[in-house]
């Protein structure tokens, strides 16, 4: 029995730098990169780690930089499995500018992913043994068909809650009635109604139509420095972000998955849980360049923010 297991269709390795100045055409000398394992699931695994919850990453990916991923979440203690792949993990640069603070974001594409190869990950997935929360996260390769997130959530192990945080098409033919909880931004939640969202209460009829048509069972919207809207069948509630000074927003949209999970494997009701969620992305603002946050920011954050009531 695994407490979370997430799974990383496209994981990527996170490559972070400082240049002084972003100046086309010229050569732009930078500073030392530092690797991070990255993509959706796998930030997920590497926060829940750190909150102290049992969970395992499994994620596809071949060649130096599968091995090299695989260290990299060895040496940061995140249990996982990696299914062996034709292609190597894609790359994703952060690049800061050292003079203004401001941060370049690269995302080069996913691995070309084959058929078979995404057969497989399906298979591994119905193959996992009882398990109470099933996190897909991220984008995933362009070959896969759009409703591949649709295709994992069918074959989740019996009792296990599906958590989707997708965007685009793999979250629209994602929601078809397997996910528990789905975590869009504004604009992701917009995408998938088909319209755009202004108001508070646009979002909220947005989100509950997809739960009024049995696609999801709860929608957590996230407004970044505004915090979350939990929305039910039953109703909705909104959930403060702490105040804390913007260092870096990497990771939080990840992060907030993890709060909200670890939260909800701790036995927290669902407002408690999406408390715990805002307090690990405000946690991951606050740390620098593509660093999550750490335990005890997040604790002492999730600490006030239950202190404080609702917001
Ligand atoms: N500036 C901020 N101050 C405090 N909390 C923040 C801030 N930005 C984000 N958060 C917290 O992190 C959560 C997730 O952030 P956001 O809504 O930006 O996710 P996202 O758009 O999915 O981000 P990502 O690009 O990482 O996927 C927010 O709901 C909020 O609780
Ligand atoms: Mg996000």
């Amino acid at each position: 029995m695994t407490a979370i297991v997430t799974v990383t269709a496209s994981p990527a390795l996170d490559i972070s730098f400082t240049v002084e100045r972003m100046v086309a055409e010229e050569k732009l000398r930078g500073t030392r990169p530092v690797m991070h394992p990255g993509g959706g699931g796998i930030n997920v695994a590497r926060v829940a780690t750190r909150l102290g919850a049992e969970v395992m990453a499994l994620w596809m990916g071949g060649g130096c930089d599968g091995r090299r991923l695989a260290d990299l979440l060895d040496e940061e203690g995140v249990r996982h499995e990696g299914l062996p792949a034709r292609d190597e993990p894609r790359h994703s640069l952060h690049v800061e500018e050292g003079a203004t603070g401001a941060m370049y974001r690269f995302v080069l594409p996913g691995a070309e992913c084959s058929e078979a190869e995404g057969a497989r990950l399906v298979a591994r997935v119905g193959e996992l043994a009882q398990t109470s929360f099933l996190v897909l996260s991220g984008s995933l390769p362009p070959s896969l068909p759009a409703d591949y997130y649709a295709r994992l959530a069918a074959r989740a192990p019996a009792g296990a809650r599906v958590v989707l945080d997708t965007s685009g098409e793999a979250l629209r033919r994602g929601l078809a009635g397997h996910v528990y909880l789905a975590k869009p931004n504004r604009k992701e939640l917009a995408a998938a109604a088909g319209r755009a969202l202004t108001s508070r209460d646009e979002l909220v009829r947005a989100a509950r139509e997809l739960i009024d048509a049995g696609r999801v069972e709860v929608v957590a919207v996230s407004l970044g420095e505004d915090g979350l809207v939990v929305i039910t069948g039953e109703g909705h509630e909104h959930v403060p972000a702490p105040k804390v000074t913007m260092v870096s927003a990497v990771g939080a949209g990840d992060s907030t998955v993890a709060g909200i999970v670890v939260g909800l494997v701790r036995g927290l009701p669902l407002g408690e849980a999406a408390r715990l969620g805002a307090a690990a992305g405000a946690a991951a603002v606050l740390s620098e360049g593509t660093e999550l946050g750490s335990r005890q920011d997040t604790e002492r954050l999730f600490a006030a923010l239950r202190g404080a009531g609702s917001g």
